[in-house]
């Protein structure tokens, strides 16, 4: 199948068919393990570039790498260049013709995007201030795997509660849940709703209570209350988020069988429970699991042609 865009820098990069290309591709992976797709990128070697901490995305696109039988290159932006001052675009530039491919993590989406602009070859979101789009494909999977039979129209309908924080991850599952034909409802305490800018381009109910928004979700998802960049304002946020903790009282809320979801790092005690996050509804630990998996799919996409 043809390919929509060199890069994947946002959820709607990719169309419904993309995803659904993408999905049976991971599935077929994840049935092999991490034997899964091995050699079928030998030869090929993918640069990592990190200017924020990562555990899940940074060994699951390294180890996943490897396992296709490339090569990663893990690299700390401090000790590139890039901290002494040199362009993203001269970096781009210059990888170009080294590697075959960069994951990065940034802290602005506008640097994912120049670093894209000026790349001759594929350049994937790890992460930015606006989106999580690689975490939110892997949970969709996670949901497309165990709830959907297996069938992209199987997520129609669906309903999502999003407890928290209007973040990066927010803003994903916004555009893929609208992208997909998902129901999405966001709770959020006043003045930190997701950004207008996706709350235009999704489909999504914003709301203020977040017992509404659970009343009958399929599933609840949640992530800290201070990302990555706003560690200063933990303690302030506790305080204003609490009364949307993913908690046992809200998921009574929620439909009898719904399913509880974070992209992890969690703040146990925090935006969820123990109990919850460790309860039989928790389906988090299989999220974490499906990035192996569904970032090797990426990687084979825009790498290689599936
Ligand atoms: N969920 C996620 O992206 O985790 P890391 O920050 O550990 O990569
Ligand atoms: N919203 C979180 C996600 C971490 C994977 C952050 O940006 O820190």
């Amino acid at each position: 199948m043809s390919k929509s865009h060199k890069d994947f820098l946002s959820v709607l990069d990719f169309s419904k068919e993309e995803v659904s290309v993408l999905f049976k591709e991971a599935a077929r992976l994840k049935k092999e393990g991490k034997q899964g797709g091995a050699g079928s990128l030998a030869g090929r070697t993918l640069a990592l570039i990190m200017q924020k901490p990562s555990t899940r995305t940074t060994v699951s696109f390294a180890a996943g790498m490897a396992q296709l039988g490339g090569t990663p290159l893990i690299l700390n932006s401090q000790e590139l260049q890039l901290k002494r001052g040199e362009s993203l675009s001269d970096t781009a530039r210059t990888l170009s013709q080294y590697v075959d491919g960069i994951m990065i993590r940034a802290n602005k989406q506008d640097e994912i995007e120049e670093l894209a602009r000026f790349a001759s070859i594929p350049v994937i979101n790890g992460l930015s201030d606006k989106e999580h789009p690689c975490q939110i494909l892997s949970d969709i999977f996670t949901l497309w795997e165990a709830r959907a039979g297996g069938k992209i129209e199987g997520l129609k309908g669906m309903k999502i509660a999003y407890l928290g924080d209007g973040n990066n991850v927010a803003h994903s599952l916004i555009l893929a849940a609208s992208l997909l034909g998902m129901e999405i409802s966001v709770a959020s305490p006043k003045g930190y709703e997701p950004e207008k800018e996706f709350v235009q381009k999704g489909k999504v109910t914003v709301l203020a209570d977040p017992l509404k928004a659970a009343a009958g979700a399929d599933v609840l998802y949640t992530d800290v209350w201070a990302s990555m960049g706003k560690d200063e304002e933990r303690e302030k946020r506790k305080e204003i988020f609490m009364p949307y903790q993913v908690n046992a009282a809200l998921l009574a809320a929620a439909s009898k069988d719904a399913r509880v979801m974070h992209c992890l790092p969690a703040h146990r005690g925090e935006e969820i429970t123990e109990e919850v996050m460790e309860g039989r509804q928790s389906i988090i630990f299989e999220q974490a699991g499906n990035r192996l998996h569904v970032q090797k799919a990426i990687l084979l996409y825009l790498l290689k042609d599936l």
